[in-house]
């Protein structure tokens, strides 16, 4: 070893001893007689004198030569800080360690990213994935990795713990039914064959239960080439698991003590058990959105039934064309949004697909008032006040489009508005569920079924005789779980019944012979004694990011792609050798 302590260790315990620390020069400062250095490893930063008497004036002339991000080996003898120079922040701050000697291990160029730079100094984000390793001294990134690994850790001993076994499945396998692109790749030996990688080890672990393993966990790696945004990556980690011989309840059981575990030990938050869960209808009526945000009221309201009673031209048209008239009162925001705040609302709601927004305030009085309040007789506006809940220096905002469209709009105005008026403390943490979410979902450009979780998902049973008659109102043994208005996890129970499974298959317009070359090994399985089993898979990247309250998926991840999905440190994806396309039987089309 290199060093006697870290440079997290030393306190006033250690005062009189001798040490030698290893680490990178943090910060410096020059005080003519000689020289202070923070040095910092990951475990924290201690700082180093040379000063006489304790180092030699040689020593001290060695140490002018240091630079930002050096490395060096250093043995001193620790001391107490003079008194006033104490530092409370920090472990180590009650002592520093005067040096007696300095190796220098190694140099360093001028870091383009500063390891101690401020948050608000710190350079773009490009420029930090570029020098990813720089990106990563940093305190604040250290700090997400090891909490990431703590809760990795935790995971999986909480998995362990309930008898669930690791099991390693493979990444070169077939398409996956998840449904986003896959990412493929070339068989060297079969020309003009190519393996998929996994979008998730969902096809697998469903045949683990097959193969009687029971309970099965996995810390597993999925790729999925879709559009990214702030909360999506290409490739991902997933806490994967999948259980023989449960319901529904089993499973977010399961999950509902992990989150309970991992929000005590990482927040010091005392969950309360069972989460609470609203199934995907309600959350639709009463949020817009199948991961509603619950750290805020803010539901929205609908009027389709008084809105026709109005002379009011877009409310009358959209109701009789068989849309919807809905709304959120926003509590005080008649004071917050000012009539150029309103504006900016309505630009944002053009954005997301509205047509208009139509508003009122709530006046000192209690009446509600608005440029269109003349389209509504004065008992009409009392009965909306009265079923908004409208109070003086209340706002309400109207969405009146198809149902779907009223969904879009209002989700999107409500989160905006309850960041924007500060509805919820953006430290607090709120978990639940979504369940029954329905089986399919009708795309009418190509007029056709798709499933809205993947094809293997088992219908409520009572809902089976749907399938023949009315398959938009199935509902599904499905549950997402849901943090701060984020989806993160989600898992169903699995059909296990052949016909059923046949029944399913036929809605999506998967012929047997596609049926047999996308999982004709899983349909195969099914048929050999398949337990009854379901499962789930968290979203790691996405947990890390909402208990560490970042901004980004991209800040728990050592080596995250950008928006465009390329890796700005080793500039993957890159150029190969010809020679290594032709042996894949593949050209490149310019
Ligand atoms: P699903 O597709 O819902 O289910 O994925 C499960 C969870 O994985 C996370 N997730 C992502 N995280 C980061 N980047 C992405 N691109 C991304 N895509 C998904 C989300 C999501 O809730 N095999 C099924 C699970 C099952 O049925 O057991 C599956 O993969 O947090
Ligand atoms: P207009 O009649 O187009 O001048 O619109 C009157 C008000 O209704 C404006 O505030 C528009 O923003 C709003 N509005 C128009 N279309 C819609 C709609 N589909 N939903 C909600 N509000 C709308």
């Amino acid at each position: 070893m290199l060093r006697t302590h870290t440079c997290g260790e030393l306190t006033e315990l250690n005062v009189g001893q001798t040490a030698t620390l290893c680490g990178w020069v943090d910060s410096y400062r020059d005080h003519g007689g000689g020289l202070f250095v923070d040095l910092r490893d990951r475990y924290g930063m201690t700082q180093v004198v040379f000063n006489p008497p304790d180092s030699s004036p040689g020593l001290i002339e060695q140490s002018k030569s240091l630079r930002a991000e050096y490395v060096i080996r250093v043995t001193g003898v620790v001391a107490a800080r003079p008194e006033g120079m104490e530092n409370p922040k920090l472990s180590t701050g009650g002592i520093e360690l005067r040096a007696t000697a300095m190796e220098l291990l190694n140099k360093s160029l001028t870091p383009p990213v500063s390891p101690n730079a401020n948050a608000q100094d710190l350079p773009g984000e490009d420029l930090r994935l570029k020098y990813r390793y720089l990106d990563l001294r940093r305190p604040e990134l250290q700090r997400v990795m090891l909490m990431r690994d703590r809760m990795v850790k935790s995971m999986r001993d909480y998995c362990a713990e309930l008898q669930f076994i690791d099991v390693e499945t493979p990444c070169l396998g077939r398409s996956t039914p998840e449904g986003a692109r896959d990412y493929l790749v070339p068989s060297r030996v079969h020309h003009g064959a190519f393996y998929a990688l996994p979008q998730s080890p969902q096809l697998y672990k469903q045949i683990l239960m097959v193969a009687g393993y029971d309970r099965y966990v996995q810390v597993a790696r999925c790729f999925r080439d879709e559009d990214l945004r702030a909360d999506r990556q290409p490739e991902f980690t997933q806490l994967d698991l999948e259980m023989s011989f449960v319901d529904s309840d089993d499973v977010m059981g399961v999950i509902d003590g992990l989150c309970q575990t991992l929000a005590k030990e990482e927040l010091g938050l005392e969950l309360q058990l069972p989460l609470p869960r609203m199934t995907y209808d309600e959350a639709m009526r009463r949020y817009g959105h199948d991961a509603p945000d619950l750290r805020f009221g803010l539901e929205i309201v609908d009027l389709s039934d008084l809105a026709p009673e109005s002379n009011f031209g877009v409310f009358k048209s959209v109701v009789a064309e068989g849309g919807s008239v809905r709304a959120i009162n926003a509590k005080g925001g008649g004071e917050f949004y000012s009539r150029r705040g309103i504006d900016a609302l309505t630009e944002f709601v053009r954005g997301v697909g509205a047509k208009g927004l139509a508003w009122f305030k709530c006046e000192a009085d209690g009446k509600l008032n608005s440029t269109i309040a003349k389209f509504f007789d004065d008992a009409l506006l009392q009965r909306f006040a009265a079923r908004l809940g409208a109070e003086p220096g209340d706002l309400v905002l109207f969405s009146a489009d198809k149902w779907e469209m009223t969904c879009k709009v209002l989700h999107a105005l409500r989160t905006k508005i309850g960041r924007e008026m500060k509805l919820y403390d953006p430290r607090s943490m709120h978990f639940s569920w979504v369940v029954e979410f329905p089986m399919f979902a009708y795309d009418a450009e190509e007029g056709a079924w798709a499933a809205m979780h993947h094809p293997f998902t088992a219908p409520l049973d009572e809902h089976v005789p749907l399938l023949a008659t009315d398959p938009g109102r199935m509902r599904a043994k499905a549950y997402d779980l849901v943090i701060n208005g984020s989806e993160a996890g989600g898992g169903t129970i699995r059909i296990h019944n052949s016909t059923v499974q046949a029944q399913v298959f036929n809605l999506l317009g998967i012929d047997e012979q596609r049926q047999q070359e996308r999982f004709g090994f899983l349909l195969d399985a099914l048929q050999y004694g398949a337990p009854p089993h379901g499962g789930i898979a968290l979203g790691i990247d996405r947990w890390v990011m909402l208990f560490g309250r970042l901004e980004s998926i991209r800040d728990c991840i050592a080596f995250p792609k950008t928006q465009k999905a390329s890796d700005l440190m080793t500039e993957a994806p890159g150029a190969v050798d010809a020679r290594q396309v032709r042996e894949l039987s593949i050209r490149v089309v310019e």
